[in-house]
């Protein structure tokens, strides 16, 4: 057996992705991860990037929120969502009882993509495992998917994220929760879309909320 992941593991180093395979060390080290990824050439987009944004938070987090990829602010500081859309996003969290350093915060690529265009499919292929371990090392109790491009890439699909926010999906065993993305909120026209939208992602944070009682019930 240990061979056998040994195997794995080198075909795995050499990005060996046509063979499929799917192995994930269960005793990985979160600190190991983030040196890996800070170590990462697999796409051309660390080439411009000013640093990787790993993710951060708690060790042992109930909810780890998954967003798209750096934005400016993240990419020049290193940290997921502390631009004008990780403040709503601290705002939701904290409303939910919860505090950032409590929860994991993560995106679906670790590096900036040019004028914050949507990641491309090559990008996500080569970004999407370490988001993958990230999970495995981290159970999670919820996954809350931040628009539609979490949502899609993780799940697989081309689903609008008007259809499926608030909906309960499953990935590994874990419920995922799709909600707005805090920026599409912010991007809304007028007022009253703005606060309507951010109910509609409270709504979809109270049921995040029902989802962690059962579990603990
Ligand atoms: N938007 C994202 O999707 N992720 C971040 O980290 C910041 C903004």
């Amino acid at each position: 057996m240990k061979e056998l992941k040994d195997v794995l593991k080198f075909y795995k180093e050499i990005g060996a992705s046509f063979l499929e395979i799917k192995y994930i060390d269960p005793k990985e080290d979160l600190n190991d991860l983030n040196k890996e990824i800070k170590s990462c050439t697999k796409c051309p987009l660390y080439e411009n990037k000013k640093n990787y944004v790993t993710g951060e938070g708690s060790a042992s987090p109930e909810i780890f929120f998954i967003g798209e990829g750096p934005g400016a602010t993240e990419d020049q500081f290193g940290k997921p969502f502390i631009g004008k859309a990780g403040q709503l996003l601290d705002k939701m969290i904290k409303k939910m009882g919860y505090s950032r350093e409590s929860v994991f915060i993560g995106n679906i690529i670790k590096c900036r993509p040019p004028g914050n265009r949507d990641p491309l499919k090559e990008e996500v292929e080569a970004c999407l495992p370490y988001l993958k371990r990230q999970i495995n090392i981290l159970k999670p109790k919820v996954l809350v998917c931040l628009g539609r491009v979490a949502f899609n890439n993780l799940m697989g699909g081309s689903y609008s994220i008007n259809k499926v926010r608030g909906e309960q999906f499953e990935y590994e065993n874990i419920p995922v929760i799709p909600t707005f993305h805090p920026s599409y909120i912010l991007h809304q026209r007028t007022k009253e879309n703005i606060s309507k939208a951010k109910w509609a992602m409270w709504e979809d944070m109270l049921k995040v909320l029902d989802i962690i009682k059962d579990q603990k019930a």
